[in-house]
This record gives structure tokens, sequence and C-alpha cells, in this order.
């Protein structure tokens, strides 16, 4: 069950200190309402959602949702606003939030999707394949199975499973074989180890990090994240008012896939009107000023 906090404080601590990615385009495609509900689906570190905030009236509200407890006590020293409420659960829990808050229909929402700085830079978080923390990568770090469970107990089918659907990895039989081999001899315990699976599988490593992939594969099966998704835009859109609108930022193709699949059949059957024909990109100077942004692809729609 979702649990409510409240935010306290509206100061900014610099130690969180992330860059929201395409806040103008954002802030442009909600078309904030200064007396509107609003729900940050991804609150993070919180920096939409305070772009959000100076854009609503006193009587506006902001509802910022995460899975991850951590996020949310930051978002709570940076959001400290009579009008935030901050809830912890995920996508899929929406409708069940905000008829928790007693709250009918929203005015727009917003999926900032992927992991936070946050998540990426707490080593013990076990994220980063440059670390020697445990294979963890759980974004509610109190919920289900870690990567660590993922790498040692799935069989070596699965794994390819996972690293061609959820990795587009092209080396998936490789790195599946070695992982198993490597596991026969003692469990894969850190994310160095299997960063360096991966590296032997690619015999050396160029511009990107070859475990990039297999990284990405195993973060989105432990947190089940293209189900959240699919799962989150549809109740997203039972919770918005008409003309009410639902943003989302997506960071990869497969994310962005499903974000633009949902979008058209929910815009053939009527019930929506897609505001972005193609995605919106990040301006060039964005980029130069936050490499993490040059993925980025923003989609909106409105609810009929
Ligand atoms: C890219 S960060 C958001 C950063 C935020 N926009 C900011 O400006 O600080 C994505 C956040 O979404 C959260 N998240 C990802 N999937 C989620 C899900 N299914 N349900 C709830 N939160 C989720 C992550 O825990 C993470 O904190």
């Amino acid at each position: 069950m979702p649990t409510l906090r409240n935010s306290r404080s509206m100061a900014s601590n610099g130690q969180t200190a992330h860059l929201p990615v395409m806040l103008s385009e954002v802030v442009g495609l909600l078309a904030i309402r200064q007396d509107g509900i609003y729900v940050d689906m991804t609150v993070g570190l919180g920096g939409h959602s305070a772009t959000m905030l100076e854009e609503l009236g006193p009587d506006g509200q902001l509802i910022g949702i995460d899975r991850d407890d951590a996020a949310l006590s930051r978002a709570a020293e940076r959001l400290t606003d009579e009008r935030v409420r901050l809830v912890k659960g995920r996508f899929s829990e929406v409708g069940e939030i905000i008829a928790g808050l007693g709250i009918n229909a929203v005015d727009g929402l917003l999926f900032d999707l992927g992991v936070s700085m946050l998540q990426l830079r707490e080593h013990e978080r076990g994220f980063s394949f440059m670390s020697d923390a445990r294979l963890d990568m759980r974004m509610d770090a109190s919920d289900g199975r870690s990567a660590w469970e993922v790498v040692n107990r799935y069989s070596e089918k699965e794994l390819q499973r996972i690293l061609t659907e959820y990795g587009e990895e092209p080396h998936f039989r490789k790195i599946a074989k070695r992982i198993v081999g490597a596991r026969q001899a003692s469990p894969v315990n850190t994310c160095k180890e299997l960063a360096d699976i991966v590296l032997q599988a690619y015999g050396g490593r160029g511009k990107t990090h070859p475990a990039t992939r297999t990284f990405q594969a195993i973060r989105i099966e432990v947190n089940s994240e293209l189900d959240e998704l699919r799962k989150g835009l549809s109740a997203a859109f039972g919770v918005l008012k008409p003309g009410g609108r639902n943003c989302v930022i997506a960071y990869h193709s497969l994310e962005d896939r499903i974000v633009k699949n949902v979008f058209r059949e929910m815009g053939k059957e009527g019930s929506i009107k897609i505001l972005t024909k193609k995605p919106l990109a990040p301006a060039r100077d964005e980029v130069l000023r936050n490499p993490a942004s040059r993925s980025a692809k923003l989609r909106g729609a409105e609810k009929l």
C-alpha cells in the first residue's frame, strides 16, 4: 500500500544537484493551470516538481510519487511547500494513490523515466558497473528480487531473453553463457564482477562500456520497468480530467516505443489527442550543458 508523506522545506540541497531534463518543454506541453492538480509520477530529486510548483498558483496542488524511499526523503528536503504531497508508490498504483488522497481527477501528469542520479551515484545501490557494491539495482530497496538473484539464479535461457529483450544486446548468447560459467565457480556478487564478465565476452571496450546494455537489461527486469510503464500510462489516463495532459520523457527506444504505441492506440480509439506528432528532443545547448539529456524524447497527449 502506498504511504503518504508531507514535505517540509523549500530549501534546495546542493548535494542533490541534478539537472532536470527538458524543463521548459515540459512546462509548455503540460500547459499548467494555476489552480490545477498535477502529479509528478517520478519525483526523484524534485527538479521537475520544483519548476511545476513555480507555475502553480496558491490554490494549485502537486503530488509527487516515487517508489524509492531515498528519493522521497531528498525530495521532501527540497519541496517544503503546503501545496506538495509526497507519496511512496509505483506507476501502476496511481489510481489508488489519487483516490487515497480524496482526489477525483487531476489536470496533468509527468513521467521522467529511468533511474535518478541519486540511484546511480550511491554506489551501494548497485546500479553502476563501476562499483564494487553488491549487485542490487532495486529502485525500491525494500521490495522484490535484486539483480544478484537475477544474475545468480536465472537460467541461461532466461538471461538470454532478458539481454535481448531489455538490452537489445547483440552478444546475448555469449554473455549469458559466461555468466553461467562464472557462477559455477562462485556467485557473481558485485557490479564490477558482472561488468568484467561482459567485458571478457566482448574482448575489449569501445566508446561506451560494453556492460551498458547488460546493466540496462537487468535493471529493467529487476524493477519490471516496462510492465510498470504500460500499466502506469493507462492508469494515468484513468485519473486525468478531460482536457488534462500527460507528458512522458523516455531515454531509450524500448520505453519510447511503448509510449508511442500506447498513445497511438488510445488516439485511434478517440480517447486522447496526441500533442507531439514526433517526440520533442532537447535543444543543442541543453545537451551541451547536460550530456545525460541527449537521448531524451518527450511525448505528450491530452485526454478527450
Ligand atoms: C529520472 S528520475 C526522475 C528525476 C526527477 N524528474 C528530478 O527532476 O529530480 C526517475 C525516478 O522515477 C522513479 N521511478 C522509476 N520507475 C518508477 C515506478 N514504476 N514507480 C514509481 N517511481 C518510479 C525512480 O525511483 C527515480 O527516482
